[in-house]
């Protein structure tokens, strides 16, 4: 490292949100003259991309800022940013004084400016625009680390504000980016040799064109359409804003993949309307429905579910266990309640206790264990196209997923193993309940 180069080292928590904001974080600072590099020690500028959705995140950033503090040498600086540094804001200065710059994602778009300001010298560099903006992060400096699957955000934030949820006051207001943008960006995408684009948004079926051209599901159809692109999917969608014209656009569109992740959070109604989720379970379960009645194929179904909610009594949450019985997911991600700052629920009295919920998250894991289970053996004997991700030297396998989203490990028979990035045809020979196996059909 000579003494005038910009260096960095960039950690990452959480999401596809902040794993996404992060390449573009990466490609604004390469842009400003600055090299990234992979230890702290090598680095002129650290930054943290913090996670605040669960358990006690606040305490680990500063559990391990304390860790950075060991490195202060001459010159190193510190950056927290994403969502525990909107949270927190200038309380980490407090905490941890030779942090010099605090960022939270909807202040991202200012990273230059902060940048310089960090560079002339300043020790208190903020940007913590929680709901006041109405912009997006926008760039065309994206340092996307994976060269087959893109992300392309596009909606920002959230309005939603479910009782439990720290997102509306960590990502700001929701915002969409104009359709025309995010159709050149996915077409750029694909002229530099990208097949599977992957939609991001909080709820990006809340999508609302500020240009009024396109609805959510015509957009969907559009980016389906970008030649060369031979994948499209999207997370996460809002069972609020869900409408048939997804379903429908699914059906016309091949390359949209068959996989919808669709939160329920409970299977309770009365918990449902305690998280200000703003549907019943039935209100759910039509939509379930719609997707379940795609005609072209059977569209994967997967969910968020959080247990122990302030006032979950053994009957609500006997309810959810027979809602995973009634939709059959292809998986489920099952989480603890914890409460968090600011938030609604947090007056809320959160009196299971921590072995109870934990008793009903394993419940609800082995039983949604079990579903898989029998819910991957239909697929013995089928041919699923699989995206070739890498392969396992021990097992001798290839790794890849299938459109659905499902784990493929596969054995081939010709002398060169399949390239990944590439597309394979495999017959599924045997099934476990996160995965299945085959072997590539010539
Ligand atoms: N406690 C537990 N789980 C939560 N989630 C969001 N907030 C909380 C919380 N306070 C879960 C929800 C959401 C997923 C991303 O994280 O299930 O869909
Ligand atoms: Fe959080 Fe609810 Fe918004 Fe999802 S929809 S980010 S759970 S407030």
């Amino acid at each position: 490292m000579t003494k005038t180069e910009k260096t960095f080292y960039l950690e990452t928590f959480g999401c596809q949100m902040n794993a996404h904001d992060s390449e573009k974080v990466i490609g604004t600072l390469e842009q400003q003259g600055y090299r990234q590099v992979d230890t702290e020690e090598d680095a002129g500028l650290l930054l943290y991309n913090t996670c605040s959705i669960r358990d006690k995140a606040e305490q680990k950033v500063f559990h391990r800022l304390n860790e950075y503090k060991k490195l202060q040498g001459e010159g190193k600086k510190f950056a927290v940013i994403g969502c525990v540094a909107q949270q927190e804001g200038e309380k980490i200065f407090e905490r941890a004084p030779y942090v010099s710059m605090v960022a939270g994602s909807a202040s991202y778009r200012k990273l230059p400016e902060m940048l310089a300001r960090l560079e002339a010298g300043e020790t208190r560099v903020t940007g913590l625009d929680d709901r006041q903006t109405e912009e997006t992060f926008e760039t065309e400096y994206t340092s996307r680390k994976n060269p087959y699957r893109a992300y392309i955000t596009i909606i920002e934030g959230c309005d939603k504000f479910c009782a439990y949820c720290v997102v509306p006051y960590t990502r700001g207001k929701e915002r969409s980016r104009g359709s025309d943008s995010v159709l050149e960006e996915a077409r750029r995408i694909a002229d530099m040799g990208y097949t599977e684009i992957q939609l991001l948004g909080q709820n990006v079926n809340s999508y609302r064109d500020p240009e009024g051209k396109r609805s959510f599901a015509e957009l969907l159809g559009t980016v389906g359409q970008v030649p060369g692109i031979r994948r499209v999917r999207f997370m996460t969608s809002h069972p609020r804003d869900f409408t048939p014209d997804i379903v429908q656009v699914m059906d016309e569109v091949p390359s949209l993949c068959d996989h919808v992740h669709l939160p329920v959070q409970s299977g309770s109604t009365r918990i449902l309307k305690m998280m200000a989720r703003e549907y019943t379970r039935e209100w759910y379960l039509e939509r379930i429905s719609w997707i379940k009645a795609a005609k072209r194929r059977r569209i994967a179904l997967t969910t968020d579910i959080i247990v122990g909610f302030p006032g979950e009594t053994a009957a609500d949450f006997e309810d959810t266990i027979t809602l995973l019985d009634d939709v059959k997911y292809d998986a489920v991600f099952g989480f603890k309640y914890s409460a968090r700052p600011n938030t609604p629920a947090l007056v809320m009295i959160d009196s299971l206790a921590e072995q109870d919920k934990a008793a009903r998250l394993q419940v609800l894991l082995d039983r949604q264990r079990e579903i898989q289970r029998l819910i991957n053996e239909n697929d013995i004997g089928k041919i699923v196209e699989v995206m070739v991700e890498g392969v396992n030297p021990a097992r001798g396998q290839i790794i890849g997923r299938s459109s659905q989203n499902k784990p493929v490990n596969f054995t081939w028979s010709h002398a060169i193993a399949p390239a990944t990035g590439s597309y394979q045809q495999v017959r599924i020979t045997k099934t476990l309940p996160n995965s299945l196996i085959g072997e590539s059909v010539p």
